[in-house]
């Protein structure tokens, strides 16, 4: 299976994103995942369209670290039910650097999404690799779709070379054992063909905006 992770980030109007989903043509290839990670706003209206489409699938690009109740703001595993959600991103650098997220925090998210039959795709960098893999218990790590996102590789063009990819994709399937293991910086249809050969997908910020650009990287 090759899982290619649509990051919308803080990206796309609700006019947009129904524009992006009439114009996507779904793989016909059962080998082939496409995850749309829209923001929060975007999931119900995505969802109604989920049942047309073959081999595409919902995530939210995060999650409350808490469950349902008090915490005004946070969308908690309770808030998607019925929405057809099916993944969830943790842990982003983005999510890191801007709102000061903690490796515990990251491992009660993947908690609640875990106890909620919601697949984590869990973003680490090689830097916090192994305290990333101590925060989480090694048989949650092993239901985790594992996303290694060098962070200088992230929204600059700069993708990452591909030997660096293999050592590090290698050291992670060791450490986690997880479901599947994706690369995410600067992909493009360009370059996405190397890393498709040495991982089990992608994960696509600045390349996913535009679908016919979203498109290119499926075929
Ligand atoms: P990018 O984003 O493709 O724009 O580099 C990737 C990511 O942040 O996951």
């Amino acid at each position: 299976m090759k899982y290619f992770i649509a990051n919308w980030k803080s990206n796309l109007t609700l006019t947009e994103a129904q524009h992006w989903i009439e114009e996507l043509v779904s793989p016909e290839s059962n080998s082939q995942q496409i995850i749309i990670a829209p923001p929060f706003t975007l999931v119900a209206e995505l969802s109604k369209h989920l049942t047309n489409l073959h081999q595409v699938a919902l995530a939210v690009q995060d999650l409350s670290p808490y469950p349902a109740g008090s915490y005004t703001g946070a969308i908690s595993v309770r808030n998607i039910e019925g929405l057809t959600v099916t993944y969830v991103i943790v842990g982003h650098s983005e999510r890191r650097r801007y709102f000061h997220e903690t490796h515990a925090e990251v491992a009660m998210k993947v908690t609640q999404a875990l106890e909620h039959d919601l697949t984590p795709i869990l973003c680490i960098d090689d830097e916090y690799l192994l305290a990333q893999a101590v925060a989480l218990d090694p048989e949650m790590l092993s239901k985790c779709i594992v996303a290694y996102e060098p962070l200088e590789a992230i929204g600059s063009g700069l993708n990452q070379p591909i030997d660096d990819v293999v050592k590090v994709v290698q050291q992670i399937r060791e450490v986690c054992q997880p479901v599947a293991v994706v690369y995410g910086g600067s992909v493009d249809a360009e370059n996405v063909a190397q890393y498709l050969a040495v991982t089990d997908g992608v994960l696509v910020g600045g390349a996913s905006l535009a679908v016919e650009e979203f498109s290119k990287l499926l075929s």
